[in-house]
């Protein structure tokens, strides 16, 4: 499919061979599809540059596009207390997303909510040089992908989480990341829906169970 102007991807703007301070540094000025134009700022990531487990959620949030800063709104909150109960320091993990910019619709009519839009595979294809460059650099030894855009992004291909999530995964052949394993789980922001009702004590300790055997596969590895 050929690549519309509006977003030829972000491989230009990501530049060779750079540590991931230059790479932020650099993704403030990425035009590689549409998103930034109505976005507050690029979201690019949090953490240590040599850990051990990444974390690749979907897109930054309402919160983090205000921040600039990635997982500081809910699904961050629930996201910290499964790393908790998993043993993860919260800490000591490399988190980022899939889609750096905020996708969304503004609804004027409610005070200029805006509304979260779950971003296309072709924005997840634009924005892959930065995770792909970002990840080369980290170089963890497991990549954590929290729903599915994220399982996409990591897997190369469309991913049902349902049928991946907690198993240890090898990366594909000729995929971005060689060397890592990959853990699909839900994205923290599923269970946000189920707060104070059934199902999010199942939903929360199956996050949970997914992370603890991501941890474990980074201490084996
Ligand atoms: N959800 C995400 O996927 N990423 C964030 O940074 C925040 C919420
Ligand atoms: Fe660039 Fe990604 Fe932002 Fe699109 S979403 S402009 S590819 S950083």
């Amino acid at each position: 499919m050929p690549r519309s102007p509006e977003r030829p991807g972000a491989a230009r703007w990501v530049p060779d061979d750079a540590g991931v301070e230059e790479l932020e540094q650099a993704a403030h000025a990425c035009r590689g599809c549409e998103l930034w134009r109505d976005a507050t700022q690029v979201v690019f990531s949090a953490g240590p540059p040599d850990a051990d487990v990444a974390l690749v959620g979907e897109q930054p949030g309402d919160r983090e596009d205000r921040e600039g800063e990635p997982f500081v709104g809910p699904a961050g909150g629930v996201l910290a207390d499964a790393l908790d109960a998993a043993g993860l320091d919260a800490g000591a993990v490399y988190l980022t997303n899939a889609v750096k910019h905020f996708r969304h619709v503004e609804l004027p009519e409610r005070g200029k909510r805006r509304l979260h839009r779950t971003p296309a595979v072709a924005h997840v294809r634009a924005c892959l040089p930065w995770l792909e460059a970002e990840l080369g650099a980290v170089r963890p030894r497991v990549v954590v992908a929290l729903g599915a855009t994220a399982a996409r992004a990591v897997l190369g291909a469309p991913a049902r989480v349902g049928e991946l999530r907690g198993r240890v995964l090898d990366t594909p052949d000729g995929g971005a990341f060689p060397g890592a394993s990959v853990v699909v789980t839900t994205h923290p922001s599923a269970l946000l829906r189920l707060r104070d009702r059934s199902g999010w004590d199942d939903a929360f300790a199956a996050l949970v169970v997914d992370l603890a055997t991501a941890a474990r596969a980074a201490r084996a590895a």
